[in-house]
């Protein structure tokens, strides 16, 4: 087994924390609601100058510092995120250029809160076929931009930030180290669930997140428990032999279920939904690069990374640090 190595990782949050009391003023909510049904306490929003590709540049250039890398040995951006500056052209495209990364290829995903596993499946393939040696995967996110802040029941769930990591493709030295295994799914009768109610060639507009919470909740317990299976039967590694699981962090009952399910214990899996919210595409990564700086994941670990979202769309993706 032997995929694209993980060289280096970066996050960025906005300046502004937003509390759940602070919330509380505006919407008919409590901190004890919020607390009790999803772990959430507080999320960063973006301020007038922040936006999601300020975010996704800042954390790029941490991901390639941790690397040790020049930004200009990058031939591959792939940026996830449901939240672009513009309808076009890609937000990938405003990060290449603000990195200085010329020639290569720069595209954005759409996969929503799964968007990073997209994402890095997407550049790991590419980098197996020589496209690039090198390549940055960055989620990012302005989700506080597409909501409606007068619905408690999804205004309270999401927050702002951007997390990236540095790929290297595989080489002779890389054998058993690296991304060993990636499953994707979508299923897209599941639209209605959780979707956006606007875009370009609807409405014209940007629209808000619109959510069936109970009925997400529970797919997303047996999707995200399917798919972890499928990496580790296909790898065969036993939940017991990961050393930590990054999921995808929508609510802290949804990361408690999953893990219960596959009998992983909750001292391995990384838990940032209590200061972050849900980041949709920012998430993994986010939590990721906070649980190598805090020193919890380190070189050689068995790291599983997963996620769920709007589609609806899902996966998981197996690591050797
Ligand atoms: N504050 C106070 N009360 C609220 C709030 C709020 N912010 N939001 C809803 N309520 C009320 C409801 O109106 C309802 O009141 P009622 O009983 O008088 O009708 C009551 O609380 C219970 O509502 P439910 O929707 O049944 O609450 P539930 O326990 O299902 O929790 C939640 C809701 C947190 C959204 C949960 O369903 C959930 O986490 N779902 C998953 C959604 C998710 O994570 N989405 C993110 C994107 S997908 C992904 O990332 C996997």
């Amino acid at each position: 087994m032997s995929g694209s190595r993980l060289l280096g990782t970066g996050s960025a949050l906005p300046r502004r924390v937003v509390t759940n009391a602070e919330l509380a003023q505006k919407v008919d909510t409590s901190d004890e609601w919020i607390v009790a049904r999803t772990g959430i306490r507080q999320r960063h929003i973006a301020g007038p100058d922040e936006t999601t590709s300020t975010l996704a540049i800042a954390a790029a250039r941490a991901a390639l510092a941790d690397a040790g890398v020049e930004a200009s040995s990058i031939g591959l951006i792939i940026l996830a995120t449901a939240t672009p500056d513009n309808t076009f052209p890609a937000t990938a495209t405003k990060v290449q250029a603000a990195l200085g990364c010329q020639g290569g290829v720069a595209f954005d995903v759409a996969a929503v809160c799964s968007g990073f596993l997209y994402a890095l499946a997407t550049a790991d393939s590419l980098l197996r076929t020589g496209m690039a040696r090198r390549a940055l995967v960055i989620g990012a996110e302005t989700f506080s931009r597409i909501l409606d802040w007068e619905d408690r029941t999804t205004c309270v769930l999401f927050g702002d930030g951007a997390g990236a990591v540095v790929l290297e493709a595989p080489s002779d030295q890389s054998e058993g180290v690296g991304i060993l295994a990636t499953r994707l799914h979508a299923d897209g009768d599941q639209h209605d669930l959780l979707y956006v109610d606007g875009g370009p060639s609807t409405t014209q507009t940007v629209g808000h997140v619109r959510m069936r919470g109970q009925e997400v909740f529970r797919h997303a317990v047996v999707n995200l428990s399917d798919v972890l299976k499928e990496v580790l039967e296909e790898t065969g590694i036993s939940p017991q032999d990961l050393d930590w699981v990054v999921p995808h962090q929508a609510n802290a009952r949804i990361l408690d279920a999953t893990a219960r399910k596959l009998g992983i214990s909750p001292e391995k899996v990384v838990v940032t939904v209590d200061r972050h919210a849900n980041t949709s595409a920012a998430s993994v990564p986010l939590a990721l690069d906070i649980a190598r700086k805090d020193g919890r994941i380190k070189t050689g670990d068995l790291v599983m990374l997963e996620a769920m979202g709007g589609g609806f769309t899902w996966g998981a993706s197996l690591i050797r640090m």
